[in-house]
């Protein structure tokens, strides 16, 4: 049997470190709040241990898959270890620092505390809340400074993993324009948030026209940092609600989005899907990665029950019972699949040519 290279056992060795990491913040940092904010501690359903099997299964299935892509060239294995990790060190302290606040606001059951300075008008109202109990909600430099560092804890550092699967999905989707000389192809990640998806499609088609659209400014700011510190990422980022984009009909090749749909009440979530559609030329790809939901990861049903429950998620447990392929069929997407990984599902969907 051949050696694992040392790439691959570095890359193994770094997904078990990231796991080990984000399991004792959140123990030290769950003890820690049962004993000064006892108040702010929810009730949670057990984990047995069959479950935490099934957890360490789903999530060494994710490493392997993650790893064979990169070998097969969808993206370079550069992407397994890309992290801005001399950032991430220096703000893990604010992650600790910012913790009694949240606290503070779980015992209070405040989670509408956004800043004052914030001109509500200009966001829907599902919008101006602490989602996670995040401070400030997504409307502060200092949220979008920490997020991707909490998102990696929250996840045990599988957040990149899973949305990395994305890429295989969009760029089997994209090969009949990237076949071509000289193509020209445009991709839209809608709710980029900090741009950790958009440095991932760069990485993987680099030829690409890319574009990122959120409805926070301080995250297309921190976004427009992160990607500008890298040589050759040029990206568009415009400020706008996924609901209703600014930019014209069949005007992208894809469109990517990545985390949202579980943050949005149902009539904005098909507002979205609708919004992909109007945005994508005829025969162009759709691809959406979100929650796992309970009809094809039941046996996580007590994990994402605990999440909304933990974390402030107002409209995850409706989102969990949604039919998203029932959505986008009626839409008019056709060419559906979609395949789960660990915590998150993808669906890849295609925009169909009429005669
Ligand atoms: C959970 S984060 C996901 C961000 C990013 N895609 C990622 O993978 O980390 C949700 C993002 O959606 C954005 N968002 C929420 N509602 C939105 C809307 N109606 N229009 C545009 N962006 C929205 C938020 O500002 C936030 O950046």
């Amino acid at each position: 049997m051949a050696r694992p290279s040392l790439t691959k056992i570095a890359y193994h060795a770094l997904q078990q470190g990231k796991t080990l990491a984000g399991i004792a913040h959140k123990e030290i940092s769950t003890k820690l709040m049962e004993v000064m904010a006892p108040e702010a501690t929810t009730k949670k359903f057990p984990i047995n241990k069959e479950l935490i099997k099934e957890v360490r299964q789903s999530m060494s299935k994710l490493e392997r898959i993650d790893w064979k892509e990169a070998e097969e060239g969808i993206y370079p294995k550069s992407q397994l270890f890309e992290a801005p990790w001399l950032e991430w060190a220096k703000k893990y302290p604010l992650v600790w620092f910012d913790m009694p606040l949240t606290w503070e606001r779980r015992k209070r059951k405040e989670t509408r505390e956004i800043p004052k300075n914030i001109n509500q008008e200009e966001y829907p109202n599902y919008y101006l809340q602490n989602f996670h109990h995040q401070t400030d909600g997504y409307l502060s430099e200092h949220s979008a400074k920490i997020y991707d560092l909490q998102v990696e804890i929250l996840f045990n550092g599988t957040a990149d993993p899973m949305r990395r699967r994305i890429l295989a999905p969009l760029k089997r989707g994209l090969k009949q324009y990237t076949d071509k000389d000289n193509y020209k192809v445009k991709v839209l990640d809608i709710a980029t948030g900090t741009g950790r998806t958009l440095q991932q499609i760069k990485s993987a088609l680099p030829e690409v026209e890319l574009y990122g659209l959120d409805l926070s400014g301080s995250y297309l700011k921190q976004a427009s940092k992160y990607l500008s510190s890298r040589r050759g990422d040029v990206v568009q980022l415009v400020k706008a609600n996924a609901e209703n984009v600014p930019f014209s009909s069949n005007s992208f090749q894809a469109i990517t989005c990545v985390f949202l749909l579980h943050e949005l009440p149902r009539n904005a979530r098909q507002n979205v899907i609708n919004e992909c559609f109007r945005l994508l030329e005829p025969g162009g790809i759709f691809v959406l990665a979100d929650s796992i939901q309970i009809a094809d990861s039941s046996k996580f049903i007590s994990i994402m029950d605990n999440f909304h429950k933990i974390f402030h998620e107002p409209f995850y447990s409706d989102y969990i019972k949604d039919d998203i392929d029932s959505r986008l069929k009626k839409t008019g997407f056709t060419s559906l699949s979609a395949e789960s990984y660990f915590m998150t599902r993808v669906w890849k969907a295609i925009k169909p040519i009429s005669d």
